[in-house]
């Protein structure tokens, strides 16, 4: 009953996830018994098989450090002005110890009360480091809290400075950076303070610590954790004129892997990118090339030295690649090819694109996918960069786009790169501009994607991935087609209207 995978594409027809079901096995285990740890890549190895997309619209260090805590793994987009600020990025990720608080929202000496309101009225905090730049890496020069400002009439919230109100610098407790949370927090209970600043050699401020924080401080069993005990992240990088320059800056700033964005992944520039980080890099920052949809752009890849392969051409939520090139591949048969073939070889691979729900997820690590990364479907989290704004039908939204996107490539040349633009005369968009609605913090959203796949395989009757790859590829787990009929009962219909609740 039912199909093998090699019967399930046979190929007469390039097959989405959509175009196929699982079928159920036999359950004899609970749904937390089903381990979802994987390969990243040849050397890195996950707890949770998730990744964010290195997109503007998606993935920066709050992307990255909630990705990591729950298992997973986040990739630092490549269209900031500069190389240095996406390294800064991938910094952030490394130096956060949980409790401390790595961006805190600070204020100059120069500043007035009614500036300080404003911030305490958009973000709600009740104690504000005051440095000399106003951010954060500043030299600090006293901390500002309700307490100082309480007795402040209104009428002279504009007059008064911020350096006349605060606790200046000498009478302040301070930390540094070796302290750990434990100390922090005996030293903010015995001197009965709210916040710590923390500071380093330069006396300048690095993090903050709040009490009301440690009160809820909680445990991520599965955060992705370097050798060092850091979080791991990646970044993107592309492969022209200062490629080489980004790979150094981001090295250095202890970037675990580096992937290679290309909507077309097989091509010389790319191959000789990655031979030379390999001759340089042996081992670490690992690297992911692509993006690929055949087992021959694989093969050019694996090569010349690839530790992963990323897949997906034109199957993204934002993408129009497929209707404006051409060219790509349905993502089901996509992901398959390639996985028949860098299994192969020993090469994890990464499924990009088309995620829509959590099945899907379960559906790409069936056909052989190591780790799935998603775009759309993190885009609404709070977690993604950007604000949320009220749509207008009252649907609370945060703008998604395509890297391909002419919104994306104005805004940034490396999104050119990506799509190999020559000038800036002609450009062909390969993506669009979109709104996602609000999913909520990716610290309630992964895990419920998380138990979402378990309960996937529990019903499969498989406690892990390998279980389920070892039995979809020795034809145990068996396939069905489903009718553009069978596809539409499968989700939901025949009602008037709904509201799906996630978790
Ligand atoms: P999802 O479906 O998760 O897809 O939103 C995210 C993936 O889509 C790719 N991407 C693009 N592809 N034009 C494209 O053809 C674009 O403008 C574009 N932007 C992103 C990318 O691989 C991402 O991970």
């Amino acid at each position: 009953d039912g199909l093998t995978i090699d019967e399930l594409f046979d190929r007469t027809m390039g097959l989405t996830y959509n175009d196929f079901n699982i079928f159920p096995g036999y359950i004899d285990f609970p749904v937390h018994q089903v381990d979802l740890s994987t390969k990243l890549t040849r050397l890195i190895n996950l707890k949770t098989p998730l990744i964010s997309s290195p997109m503007d619209t998606v993935t920066e260090s709050e992307m990255a450090i909630a990705m990591a805590l729950h298992g997973g793994i986040g990739i630092i987009h490549a269209n900031f002005a500069t190389v240095e600020e996406q390294a800064a990025e991938v910094s952030k990720v490394k130096r956060y110890k949980q409790g401390f608080i790595t961006n805190p929202q600070c204020i100059k000496p120069t500043d007035t009360v009614r500036d300080l309101m404003l911030i305490k009225a958009k973000y709600g905090f009740t104690g504000t480091p005051v440095t000399d730049t106003g951010v954060v890496g500043g030299k600090l020069l006293g901390l500002v809290t309700s307490r100082d400002v309480d007795f402040i009439q209104e009428n002279r919230y504009a007059i008064t400075t911020i350096n006349d109100v605060m606790v200046p610098r000498e009478r302040l407790i301070i930390g540094n950076e070796s302290m750990t949370l434990q100390e922090a927090y005996t030293i903010l209970e015995n001197k009965k303070r709210g916040k710590l600043p923390i500071v380093d050699g330069n006396d300048c401020l690095i993090s903050l610590i709040a009490r009301t924080d440690l009160k809820k401080s909680r445990d991520f069993p599965l955060s992705s954790y370097d050798l060092k005990g850091q979080l791991m992240v990646g970044a993107a990088i592309n492969t022209r004129e200062n490629a080489k320059e980004a790979v150094k800056k981001l090295a250095e700033a202890g970037v675990d892997v580096l992937v290679i964005d290309s909507s077309q992944g097989a091509s010389n520039y790319q191959i000789a990118l990655l031979k030379w980080i390999k001759e340089k890099y042996p081992t670490y920052p690992q690297i992911v090339a692509g993006n690929v949809v055949t087992m021959r752009q694989a093969k050019f890849l694996i090569d010349a030295g690839a530790d992963a392969i990323r897949v997906g051409m034109g199957s993204g939520s934002i993408c129009i690649t497929q209707e404006v090139m051409a060219v790509g591949r349905a993502q089901g048969t996509a992901v398959y090819q390639v996985a028949r073939y860098a299994r192969s070889r020993g090469v994890p691979i990464v499924a990009d694109g088309g995620i829509r729900d959590v099945g899907y997820i379960t559906k790409a690590l069936s056909l052989g996918a190591s780790t799935v990364m998603m775009g759309g479907l993190l885009a609404g989290t709070n977690e993604a960069p950007g604000e949320y704004f009220w749509g207008p039908s009252g649907v609370r939204l945060k703008k998604y786009r395509g890297m391909g996107s002419i919104d994306a490539m104005e805004a940034h040349v490396s999104s050119q790169e990506r799509y190999l633009v020559e000038s800036d005369a002609i450009k062909v968009a390969q993506g669009v501009t979109a709104t996602m609605r609000d999913r909520g913090s990716i610290h309630k959203f992964v895990p419920y994607l998380y138990r979402g796949v378990q309960h996937g395989f529990q019903d499969i009757g498989v406690r892990s991935i390998t279980e389920l790859q070892e039995g979809v590829y020795g034809g145990k787990v068996k396939f069905e087609r489903r009718s553009p009929n069978a596809q539409a009962e499968g989700g939901v219909h025949s009602l008037h209207s709904y509201d799906r609740q996630l978790y």
